[in-house]
């Protein structure tokens, strides 16, 4: 009987331990605004090639959600503010949409949140007051079909629900939307879901560059900004951004309710007066949000407390409104080329520039998986050699490189071609877990090896880095280190509990 009862004991702080180490997680935002973009299981292909994760949807579009089925993509899917009076105004309509939109792809399709309503306090159709109720009829039908644990609602919001951001600690809600936020609070709180918003230092800066300096903006600021109620120290603005709302939160008395951040990211490229946005300042905003997100450093008046973020935005959405920067927020063209590099590991050292040291051995290679399937590998080529800018003639017949004609050997030549011509960072080599790194000439194929001499030499040799990363051990180390601990304890009850029935 003890040891049963260590064992549910054991079972609940391993599940509990999970949660807490899972850290943040950093997801892309797949806007669709755009009438060049690839078609949904092209867009499908890509994410999985870059290791992305989590990805959020602005509709709940059926193509989309077959293209991500079985891929392990997690989804956060959406109803748009014009759904917003079907939905609050009768049950039967989001029933309805739940059996004949969502469930036939759910779960292969693996749905995690449904966003009701799109910063609404920002549409010029006043469906504010429409929000809520449609928010609990979402919840009802998912209660009907016992999934409202696995997919959380919520809605999102721009920074204008604040009255006040600044200083953070001064964080207050616009008091004109009470009559929907209060009672959105409460549901919240209810059911364990994030407050959703979307950040962006980058129109903070460009709208007042005299009082915001662009390194603050970045995460680049060597000096610090201090809360003068609190004392707290900001280093960057989505830190303060993210406080403001937490003490927002807090002046109403909603402690527990988490943020998360749905959207936030630097466009690549704006007009004559938007100067800051450049590949430069995008791949430098992205690659310190990622590396202070999955890091788990929190914020100020939350340190340690784990934040989701959303990129925005997976694509160039060439029809979208307003000033050149709304039309450059991609992180990959309508091609499907990449406008910067970025790692979603947030553990390379990305981008070029920043790369510094050789590895203690050398050179570096990038070949196929042995664990690789065909039809995997056959799709990384096919992205390597197309999307991916590598010239593969040489792999053709009769040329140098086709013997030995097998595809492991190609995709091993257009991996190290890519890998090479792209900064040889650990993300140029993960084509979907599928291409492995090594630093042992791989001698079976003179084609490798003549690539990364051949081409450049130069650039080769300075861009070889990553043999080893950080040693300091983060939270998810710590973490994984006492999750196999217990799995140990775990398995050691599991049987003594055997030997006891027998
Ligand atoms: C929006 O509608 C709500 C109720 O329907 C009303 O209380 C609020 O004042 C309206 N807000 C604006 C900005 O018109
Ligand atoms: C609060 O919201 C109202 C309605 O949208 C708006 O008119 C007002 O300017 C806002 N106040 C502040 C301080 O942002
Ligand atoms: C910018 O700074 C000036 C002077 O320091 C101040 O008057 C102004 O209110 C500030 N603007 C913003 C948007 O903070
Ligand atoms: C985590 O981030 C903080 C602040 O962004 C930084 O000071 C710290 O060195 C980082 N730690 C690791 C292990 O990267
Ligand atoms: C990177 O390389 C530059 C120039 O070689 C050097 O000045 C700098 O100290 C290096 N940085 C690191 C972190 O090794
Ligand atoms: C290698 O770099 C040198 C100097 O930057 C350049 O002249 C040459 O064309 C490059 N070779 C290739 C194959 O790109
Ligand atoms: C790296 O590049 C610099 C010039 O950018 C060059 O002087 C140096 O020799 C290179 N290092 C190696 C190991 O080739
Ligand atoms: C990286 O590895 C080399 C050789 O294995 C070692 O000498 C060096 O201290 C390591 N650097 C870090 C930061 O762990």
């Amino acid at each position: 009987m003890a040891s049963r009862f260590k064992l549910v004991f054991a079972v609940c702080f391993l599940l509990l331990l999970l949660d807490f180490c899972r850290g943040g997680i950093v997801g892309v935002c797949y806007g669709r605004n755009a009438d060049d973009l690839p078609t949904p299981d092209k867009v499908a292909e890509l994410v999985k090639l870059h290791n992305i994760k989590y990805l959020r949807l602005y509709d709940s579009n059926i193509q989309v959600l077959k293209a991500f089925a079985n891929t392990g993509v997690e989804l956060m899917i959406a109803v748009p503010n014009s759904d917003l009076l079907a939905f609050s105004q009768f049950q039967s309509n989001v029933d309805s949409w739940l059996k004949n939109s969502i469930l036939p792809y759910y779960p292969a399709a693996k749905i995690t949140y449904i966003t009701v309503g799109l910063e609404v306090t920002d549409n010029p159709d006043n469906v504010s007051a429409l929000v809520v109720p449609a928010m609990k009829n979402v919840l009802t039908a998912l209660k009907k079909v016992g999934l409202h644990k696995r997919i959380k609602v919520s809605s999102t919001h721009s920074l204008g629900v604040l009255s006040r951001s600044f200083p953070p600690s001064a964080g207050a809600f616009n008091s004109s939307h009470a009559y929907f936020l209060k009672p959105m609070l409460e549901f919240l709180a209810e059911n364990q879901s994030p407050f959703m918003i979307d950040l962006y230092p980058y129109y903070a800066y460009r709208d007042s560059p005299n009082n915001v300096s662009l390194d603050y903006a970045l995460f680049e600021s060597s000096s610090e900004v201090i809360d003068p109620n609190t004392g707290l120290l900001y280093t960057n603005m989505f830190d303060a951004q993210i406080d403001s709302l937490y003490f927002a939160l807090m002046a109403l008395n909603f402690r527990t309710i988490k943020v998360m951040v749905t959207e936030t990211g630097w466009p690549s490229k704006g007009s004559l007066n938007e100067k800051a946005a450049t590949p430069d300042n995008a791949q430098t905003y992205n690659m310190n949000l990622i590396r202070h997100v999955i890091n788990d450093s929190g914020t100020p008046a939350k340190p340690g407390e784990e934040l989701d973020v959303y990129i925005f935005s997976l694509f160039n959405e060439n029809r979208k409104p307003g000033l050149e920067s709304e039309r450059n927020w991609g992180l990959f063209y309508p091609d499907q080329t990449s406008v910067y590099n970025l790692d979603f590991t947030g553990k390379a050292a990305v981008g070029i520039s920043s790369l510094n040291g050789t590895s203690s051995s050398g050179t570096t290679w990038c070949i196929a998986s042995s664990k690789a399937s065909e039809s995997e590998l056959q799709n990384a080529v096919d992205w390597a050699c197309g999307p991916g800018n590598v010239d593969c003639s040489a792999i053709q017949p009769s040329q140098p490189c086709f013997e030995p004609d097998n595809l492991a050997s190609h995709a091993s030549f257009a991996f190290n071609s890519y890998y090479q011509q792209n900064g040889a960072t650990d993300v140029a080599c993960s084509f979907g877990g599928n291409g492995i790194k090594v630093d042992k000439d791989p001698s079976y194929d003179n084609c490798i090896y003549l690539t990364t001499k051949g081409i450049n030499k130069t650039m080769t040799s300075n861009t070889t880095a990553m043999a080893n990363s950080t040693s300091s051990s983060t939270r998810s180390e710590v973490c994984a280190w006492i999750a196999s601990y217990f799995l140990t304890t775990l398995m050691t009850i599991v049987m003594n509990l055997g030997n006891a029935a027998f």
